[in-house]
């Protein structure tokens, strides 16, 4: 049967095994889907051995996904630029990295909130990994504008250069915000805190998407900010489910619905009424 993991330290909490067993079940793929936890200095050595083993693909999560893109011998352009690697297939001898988060993302918000990104004004928040993951993929959609805005305003600076060539990209400290935006993005780890970044409130309009990467039992902080300005907020559920569907096509080249799975992990997360997603 052909094998696969999900990677992380900690590991425990995942639920890739469960998406997954769904995925497998629902397209008549037969394949076994684990949880592996790896030493935090031991991440390659994991990798061989389940190579070895007769592994075919894994996911990575944290905190091993820039290990994983150093590992690859081949990457994907969308895991090339998001300098970070989340999903792996193995063939033979090559390490195949690509990087699902940001397709996962653009599918959530265009297919299931239905929202299109062309033409619009997206507003992406944060710095880090989880924004360069997600700007080759919304750019790809042709937004009107994309402004990226990071607390530390001369690293959005930094990484909106290094997409200049891809889109209408441009950065911006939250300070300088002006105008209103169709879509704005939380792809910073504030929501982990409880806090929210320093929006300007003209940012949000009737009918913008705050779309917030994290999810769980309650709206973070950002969807109730949002919420009380105005925006219909979604968390990022969907996008946890759509990024598994990206690396299960990956690996076994059928695309599996959606739907069903992300409607039983809500329920799951103790919020049965996921009218507003
Ligand atoms: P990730 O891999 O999840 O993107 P990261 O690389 O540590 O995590 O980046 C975290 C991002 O969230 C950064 O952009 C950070 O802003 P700074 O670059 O200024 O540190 C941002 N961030 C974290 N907490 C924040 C907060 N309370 N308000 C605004 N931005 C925050």
């Amino acid at each position: 049967m052909d094998a696969y993991v999900v990677i992380g330290n900690p590991i425990a909490h995942s639920k890739s095994p469960e998406i997954h067993a769904q995925f497998a079940a629902q397209t008549g793929q037969v394949l076994s889907y684990e949880r592996l936890l790896a030493p935090l200095h031991g991440f390659a050595d994991s990798v061989r051995t389940f190579i070895g083993q007769g592994g075919r693909g894994a996911n990575v999560t944290l905190p091993f996904k820039l290990d994983a893109h150093a590992l690859a011998t081949r990457l994907t352009e969308r895991a090339r630029l998001a300098g970070a690697v989340n999903t792996l297939r193995f063939d033979g001898a090559e390490i195949l990295g690509d990087n699902t988060d940001g397709a996962g993302l653009v599918a959530d918000i265009v297919h299931n909130a239905g929202v299109a990104l062309q033409g619009k004004r997206i507003l992406l928040m944060g710095a880090g990994g989880a924004s360069r993951g997600a700007l080759l993929p919304l750019l790809e959609q042709r937004p009107g504008e994309l402004v990226l805005v990071n607390r530390t305003a001369a690293k959005a600076q930094e990484l909106a250069a290094q997409f200049t060539v891809y889109g209408n990209v441009a950065a911006a400290a939250y300070a300088d915000l002006s105008g209103g935006f169709d879509v704005v993005v939380n792809a910073t780890s504030a929501s982990l805190d409880a806090d929210v970044p320093p929006l300007p409130v003209a940012v949000f309009q009737p009918g913008t998407l705050a779309y917030d990467m994290m999810y769980g039992a309650q709206d973070t902080v950002f969807m109730q900010f949002a919420q009380r300005h105005g925006a219909l907020a979604r968390d990022g559920l969907g996008m946890l489910v759509e990024q598994a569907a990206e690396a299960f096509f990956l690996w076994r080249g059928v695309r599996p619905r959606t739907d069903e799975v992300f409607a039983s992990l809500r329920r799951q997360l103790g919020r049965p009424d996921a009218a507003r997603t």
